[in-house]
């Protein structure tokens, strides 16, 4: 449709009518089920207001969605289509790993694959748009919905960003493609005490340094809507904030797209104490620039009326629905409501060969090596007994995954028996959880200690016959994501105690740790001879734990979140600021910055990640010591394979400016690159530093570099100290 009709259809339209279209429904008023994550608000929608809504969220299936279409189109007064949405955050029915997992991978090639994979899978299925990328910076742990984030560097975060959107989007018009949404805007990723849905307080300038720019990155990229955050930020709810919606995301970011409230988010700005009701929290919504309701009714209750009282101007409504018009125009919708919704050719692509292929790739290219004290990888002729609750869980897949066929997960227990080997063993050894531990759903109740008992002396009997012990253990996947935060990082007692006894029996212990969130493991760490951590790693997690123990594929994640020591170091991340009593991060020195009790150090920081073999760093060497603004730098490192097996590693390179008109902190990503490296061979590597890589929010909250010296440091973590010394001039 071209723009005067687009304009013209607006025009035609009555006021109900275009409010229809910024109303959202979950999708039980439709279905009379589905996925629902809160509370609904408090105006109950008339027939007439369902019949005109513009979009549904959470309904799955081809046919389903094809009935639908047609069935709301019938009493669309225009026969304007609908949208409909879905949570697709890692994989539709080829399920990835989670995006905490994914960021592991440093490969945006990979994760853009992933992406495409899932749109092409959704899109067949008949969606139009995905609540994904989710791009909020995470600091906490403890917060569930770290699973859902690439990470902790806002470098990192722009890259995965940039990729998900041109996965999930590419050329919109294409039948295989989704539009993406990103979320949550803006700096949820910080809630107080990690608890979600709290308030978050950032200062202007660490919101703009490091939470903005991922967000930033999917906009340029032209991600399509963009979604507010629950939270409050510095005390103003998002969904209700002119300054972040209008003067941020439009003016200064440039976002032309659709904004949508996240669920229910428009009436608990009743509920933050910022509007008296629903009726002042739709004004408040549409004046900040929300297009789209999410499910609370608010604007379907009381946005016409605010209009035609004169106290919401009709051209904020039609400028939010042209805006969604636009969208449903670039889908193609008015050509072709039912678009790429094609129950044959789902059949064919659900679950397609290769799209698991790609999945077991990026699953054992996103685990994390943590320690090893050379068991792995483990011969192919020992006898391994595999133990523990993950071992024949066929749930591998994170909070936001829900696949119609769970059966067709590959359980660690297949993965092993698909390499044809004799000599393996196999036990439950310990429930998954503990008796009365709160999951999202209730309470779980282990009914029998007997069972647990007898699981438990199998496993030591089958752990003292091995030569090695693979211990699968970790996180219930109802353990993370949202409405997952917890208080501890550690896993259910009863699996410590299983590694307990099995340590007791057998030394030679690989923990897989499956988990949505960076976990304290000290302790695991010391009572295994070696620890990879798998995540949630999906449809084809299984095969990936085989193939990277065995040594088929070779272990190269690296942590894009990280380790704590232990839980009192939360929040802990590598790009913090000095302070002014620096501390050396792994001694304890009392008046200087840090505990008593406790280094300052992580166990395992942020970029940090082990291989099969061992890989040297040359000093850096720099092509000159001095550079002027719109002059390139060129920063270099030889990288040696030292091992005997081939490799995989992640070249990173970090930035300090050691004075500035403000604090800045330690060090910051600023380029990485994957490099393969046959067993014994070398290969330099070299970043290009250009100025507009040095800039910060200065004193005045100017965004430019200053003058003076700069460090560059380049190495296989964030911890490197090997670095060379530059000038700005
Ligand atoms: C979550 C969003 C999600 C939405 C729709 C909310 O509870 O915060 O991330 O996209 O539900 O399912």
């Amino acid at each position: 449709m071209t723009q005067e009709k687009l304009k013209e259809l607006l025009q035609d339209m009555s006021l109900e009518e275009k409010v229809g279209q910024m109303i959202q429904l979950p999708a039980d008023v439709l279905t009379g089920n589905g996925l629902v994550t809160g509370p609904t608000g408090t105006t109950q929608l008339t027939e007439d207001q369902i019949g005109m809504a513009g979009s549904v969220l959470g309904i799955k299936g081809a046919e389903r969605l094809y009935e639908l279409q047609k069935r709301q189109m019938e009493k669309q007064p225009h026969r304007i289509p609908m949208l409909f949405m879905l949570d697709v955050i890692n994989g539709f029915e080829t399920i990835f790993p989670i995006p905490l997992a994914l960021g592991c991978t440093f490969s945006p090639e990979l994760v853009k694959e992933t992406c495409a994979i899932a749109a092409a899978e959704a899109a067949a299925c008949g969606l139009h748009v995905t609540f994904s990328p989710m791009l909020d910076l995470v600091r906490d742990a403890r917060w569930g919905r770290v699973m859902e984030s690439p990470g902790e560097d806002p470098y990192l975060n722009s890259r995965m960003a940039e990729a998900m959107v041109e996965g999930y989007q590419g050329d919109l018009r294409r039948k295989d493609k989704v539009a993406a949404c990103l979320k949550h805007f803006a700096g949820y990723g910080y809630p107080e005490g990690g608890r979600d849905y709290d308030n978050v307080e950032l200062s202007e300038r660490t919101f703009m340094e490091d939470y903005l720019p991922a967000y930033e990155a999917a906009v340029k990229k032209g991600c399509r809507l963009v979604m507010t955050s629950f939270n409050t930020l510095n005390r103003i709810p998002s969904s209700g904030n002119k300054w972040l919606l209008r003067k941020i995301l439009r003016d200064k970011m440039g976002f032309q797209g659709v904004v949508i409230s996240d669920y229910s988010a428009i009436e608990e700005m009743v509920f933050h104490g910022v509007a008296a009701d629903a009726r002042e929290a739709a004004k408040l919504g549409i004046e900040a620039g929300v297009d789209i309701d999410m499910v609370s009714n608010a604007y379907a209750g009381h946005l016409a009326e605010l209009v035609r009282s004169g106290e919401v101007s009709e051209q904020l409504v039609d400028e939010a629905v042209l805006r969604i018009l636009q969208l449903k125009n670039d889908l193609g919708l008015f050509e072709e409501p039912f678009r790429a919704v094609d129950s044959a050719l789902a059949e064919k692509l659900l679950l397609r060969e290769d799209f698991r292929q790609k999945a077991r790739e990026t699953a054992a290219a996103s685990f994390v090596l943590l320690k090893n004290e050379g068991i792995l990888p483990l011969k192919k002729t020992e006898t391994i007994a595999w133990i523990g609750p993950f071992v024949e869980n066929p749930e591998l897949y994170g909070a936001w995954s829900f696949p119609e066929k769970p059966e067709e997960t590959v359980t660690v227990r297949q993965g092993v028996e698909g390499k044809g080997l004799s000599h393996m063993t196999f036990a439950q050894g310990c429930y998954l959880m503990d008796p009365g531990c709160p999951t999202k759903y209730g309470r779980v109740i282990n009914p029998c200690d007997e069972q647990a008992d007898l699981w438990l002396r199998e496993a030591l009997e089958m752990a003292a016959a091995s030569s090695r012990v693979v211990l699968c253990l970790g996180e219930h996947r109802d353990m993370s994501g949202e409405a997952g935060s917890r208080v501890s990082l550690g896993i259910p007692e009863g699996q410590m105690e299983l590694l307990r006894k099995v340590r007791q029996v057998n030394p030679n212990i690989v923990t897989v740790l499956f988990c949505g969130r960076p976990l304290a493991v000290k302790e695991i760490a010391g009572l295994s001879r070696a620890l990879l951590v798998a995540w949630m790693p999906g449809t084809e997690g299984g095969n990936a734990v085989a193939d990277v123990l065995f040594g088929d594929r070779v272990p190269q994640g690296k942590l894009s979140m990280t380790f704590p020591r232990t839980l009192g170091q939360v929040p802990v991340y590598y790009n913090h600021l000095m302070t002014g009593r620096p501390n050396s991060p792994r001694e304890i020195h009392l008046f200087k910055n840090g505990y008593m009790d406790e280094v300052t150090a992580p166990l395992y920081p942020f970029g940090y990640g082990l291989s099969y073999t061992e890989f040297s760093y040359s000093e850096v060497s720099l092509d000159r010591r001095e550079m002027k603004a719109g002059e390139t730098i060129t920063a270099s490192v030889t990288v040696t394979n030292t091992g005997d097996t081939d490799g995989v590693e992640t070249v990173q390179l970090y930035i300090r400016d050691p004075a500035a008109s403000v604090a800045r902190p330690v060090r910051t990503l600023k380029g990485f690159r994957k490099v393969p490296l046959a067993a014994g061979e070398s290969r330099k590597v070299s970043f290009s530093i250009e100025e507009p890589m040095l800039t910060f929010y200065d004193i005045d909250m100017n965004n430019t570099s200053e003058p003076g010296k700069f460090q560059v440091l380049i190495g296989g973590s964030s911890d490197t100290e090997n670095g060379a010394e530059f000038v700005l001039v």
